[in-house]
């Protein structure tokens, strides 16, 4: 299949547009590195009542961490830590230096409560012009940012960023999608930032209101805050004509701008390393695995100022890859979290390899849900997922066996299919929910 009709290269940056950071050799990488992790250890240590009870604990001392390697001696950090300190006990500063909060929903519980210094502010719209301008965008370009405004770090987090670009933002937010359409016919932005999945009800809307979503101005698009697989890059790339990069980050960690792909490779998000420190553990040994080895991403700031994290689980399970376009290390592209594993008769199932599925068959559409229900004996799964227009509702059980086949044969699951009508799902306006646990 063709590419995108502006080539890459053309979007790309010259490389004496870089910070000197992003091409530097890895020892200068590693040097910044210790300097910054020594201070960021000592900083939480002495101002988070959380880090130094849970280093006394564990015999570690900022003093100890003489190589990088050491941060192996240090406790990791869990969601749970945060919640209990629930809403400001995290925080390194006092109250009245932190500017900013931004919590991320959690949909079970306390939302998780972050805070930003001015200087985090600035570190953050530092690190997201870094990630548009890897994604292609330049400064003079206008970006349409369709994520949520509020509590929620995609919205502003990127706004601030486009703008120390050198962007023209238009804020638009998520939600009311006819007037998505409608704003990007009229203002004509080069690029837009939006989660993948609501970048398909845009794409639906641009359908139904007789639009040739190939024909409007976007070259770039710039998307994250959930998983979504090459095979959906693919999708909306041929969709929309235009590049499709992934950005990737956490709350926790400052928000979107932890890592982000480089439109000349789009070969997985580099993470930002001279700012957050990556480490790949074991998810049940929290041993450390090499570079190259799946587990879960971890995370220590090295700058940040108003709530520094210490070896922070995250729960996203990839691996650490060598530098391309850049000299920092690239992370695979996130297509699981081990929160979204489904366990169904000992199988292990990611909601990003149905999706994969899905996409290989051209009668069926990218909208699609897992519903789990406790069966007889045993749990069942169903996924529906709606036909793509135009295919007559008397293909729609062919379709149902065909993918129950290949679901079958690449999983090694049985499943239960139903295809739908195009429209039936709900459409997300942020990030997807795709499982429906009706276990109970
Ligand atoms: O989703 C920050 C963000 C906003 C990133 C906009 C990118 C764009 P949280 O709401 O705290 O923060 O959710 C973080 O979302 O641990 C991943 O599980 C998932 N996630 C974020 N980006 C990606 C991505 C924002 N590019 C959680 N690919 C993370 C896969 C992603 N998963």
């Amino acid at each position: 299949m063709a590419g995108p009709s502006t080539s890459a290269a053309d979007l790309a940056p010259r490389r004496d547009e870089l910070e000197p950071i992003e091409i530097a050799s890895r020892d200068e990488i590693a040097a910044l590195q210790l300097q910054r992790l020594q201070w960021s250890l000592r900083h939480a240590y002495d101002n988070v009542a959380h880090y130094k009870a849970a280093f006394d604990a564990a015999g570690a001392h900022p003093d100890d961490l003489r190589t990088l390697s050491d941060l192996g001696r240090f406790p990791f950090t869990a969601k749970d830590d945060l919640r209990r300190h629930y809403p400001f006990g995290m925080f390194a500063v006092p109250r009245e230096q932190v500017v900013r909060i931004h919590a991320s929903s959690g949909t079970t519980g306390k939302p998780t409560v972050v805070g930003y210094t001015a200087r985090d502010l600035d570190t953050w719209a530092n690190v997201i012009a870094r990630c548009l301008r890897a994604a292609g965008v330049r400064p003079g370009m206008k970006l349409h940012n369709a994520a949520g405004y509020g509590l929620f770090t995609g919205g502003l987090g990127v706004h601030y960023g486009a703008e120390r670009l050198g962007c023209t933002v238009i804020p638009v937010s998520g939600g009311m999608t006819e007037r998505q359409v409608r704003l990007i016919c009229d203002f004509e932005p080069d690029a837009i930032h939006v989660t993948p999945s609501y970048m398909l009800a845009i794409l639906d809307e641009f359908r139904a209101q007789g639009v040739d979503p190939r024909q409007c101005s976007l070259r770039i698009g710039v998307f994250g805050a959930e998983p979504w697989t090459n095979a959906m890059r693919e999708e909306i790339e041929q969709a929309f004509d235009l590049h499709a990069v992934d950005l990737y980050g956490l709350s926790e960690v400052i928000g979107p701008g932890v890592a982000c792909e480089c439109v000349e490779t789009k070969d997985g998000p580099h993470v930002w390393e001279d700012h957050f420190y990556p480490e790949i553990v074991d998810p049940v040994t929290g041993e450390n695995v090499p570079d190259g080895a799946i587990g879960e991403l971890v995370f220590t700031s090295l700058t940040k100022e108003a709530m520094p994290v210490i070896r922070y689980c995250t729960r996203d399970l990839t691996r650490l890859l060598p530098g391309t376009a850049r000299s920092f290390r690239r992370i695979e592209k996130i297509t699981g979290r081990s929160d979204d594993m489904i366990i169904l008769r000992g199988v292990n199932v990611f909601p990003g390899q149905i999706e994969e599925i899905i996409l290989t068959d051209d009668r069926l559409s990218p909208h699609f849900m897992i519903e789990l229900r406790r069966g007889e004996r045993l749990d069942a799964m169903t996924v529906l997922v709606e036909a793509r227009r135009g295919v007559e509702e008397g293909a729609w059980a062919a379709c149902n066996g065909d993918l129950v086949q290949h679901i079958k044969n690449l999983v090694g699951v049985t499943v239960e299919v139903r295809t739908l009508a195009p429209g039936s799902l709900e459409r997300s306006v942020g990030k997807a929910k795709r499982v429906i646990d009706l276990r109970g």
